[in-house]
């Protein structure tokens, strides 16, 4: 990242590029797993090209699907099949084409206040986990796809709110976002998101080259600080990248 940290950066020319990099990186994991597999989702309108991709051969038959359980990063308190509802959109392109029901962990949003969806999430989580501490020797998800916004978040963790400090819950609600949708939401913290082989961005798109531009210079900024225990990659593609890092 030119940061001086372990993140790696990988640029690619363009939005279908960036789905079948993200894919193939995905099935890389998934298949160095001979056990049950975690991946957590993200939701925002990059990962659609993934989601739409892995849903179709020759992805799809490549995913052991009875192993594989998909979680989520962060939600929108929207009742689901809302348009703005991540795990909606997740389903709709690719888990309710593909996995088994059981297999899919949405955030709960039926209750008004996010912080008691958040604690229900966390006990799921921890359920699934087996453990109330997460073990860097066993972590807690395989893949975590992320995505950056424009004021630098990442999942639902904002410039100045508070749960971007929070080293002990795993999740927590969120009051109204900054940044649109502006309604309340329920995010994993650092410590959950971290917890992975591979934490994975996507970004992609000339609308993304101010963020990314600030992110390169080491900003002090959520998307900045969510690092893996194992590997971080970035990707990117040419038209986020800016000129100074090589873009067009
Ligand atoms: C959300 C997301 C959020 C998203 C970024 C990037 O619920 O809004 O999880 O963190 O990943 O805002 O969104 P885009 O992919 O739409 O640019």
């Amino acid at each position: 990242m030119g940061l001086g940290d372990h993140r790696r950066l990988i640029t690619v020319s363009d939005p279908d590029a960036l789905a079948q990099t993200a894919a193939e990186r995905l099935l890389t994991r998934i298949a160095g797993n001979p056990g049950r597999i975690a991946i957590c989702l993200t939701g925002g309108s990059s990962p659609k090209r993934l989601y739409g991709l892995l849903a179709q051969d020759p992805y799809r038959r490549r995913i052991p699907w009875e192993r594989v359980h998909w979680f989520i990063g962060d939600e929108r308190l929207v009742a689901p099949g809302d348009p703005l509802h991540n795990m909606s959109m997740a389903r709709e392109i690719l888990l309710d084409r593909c996995a088994p029901a059981d297999n899919i962990h949405p955030i709960p949003t039926d209750h008004p206040s996010p912080d008691e969806c958040a604690r229900r999430y966390e006990r799921e989580l921890k359920s699934f986990y087996g453990a109330e501490q997460p073990d860097p020797a066993k972590p807690l998800f395989d893949v975590v796809l992320m995505g950056a916004g424009p004021d630098g978040h990442t999942a639902s963790l904002f410039p100045g709110y508070a749960a971007l400090d929070e080293r002990a819950r795993w999740v927590v609600g969120v009051p109204t976002a900054p940044v649109e949708p502006h309604v309340p939401r329920v995010t994993l913290t650092f410590p959950a998101l971290e917890a992975c082989r591979e934490m994975l961005f996507e970004v992609a798109g000339g609308e993304k080259r101010a963020i990314l531009t600030r992110l390169l210079a080491g900003e002090n900024l959520p998307a900045n600080r969510a690092q893996s225990v194992g590997e971080t990659v970035w990707l990117i593609d040419k038209g986020a990248l800016p000129e100074s890092f090589g873009g067009e």
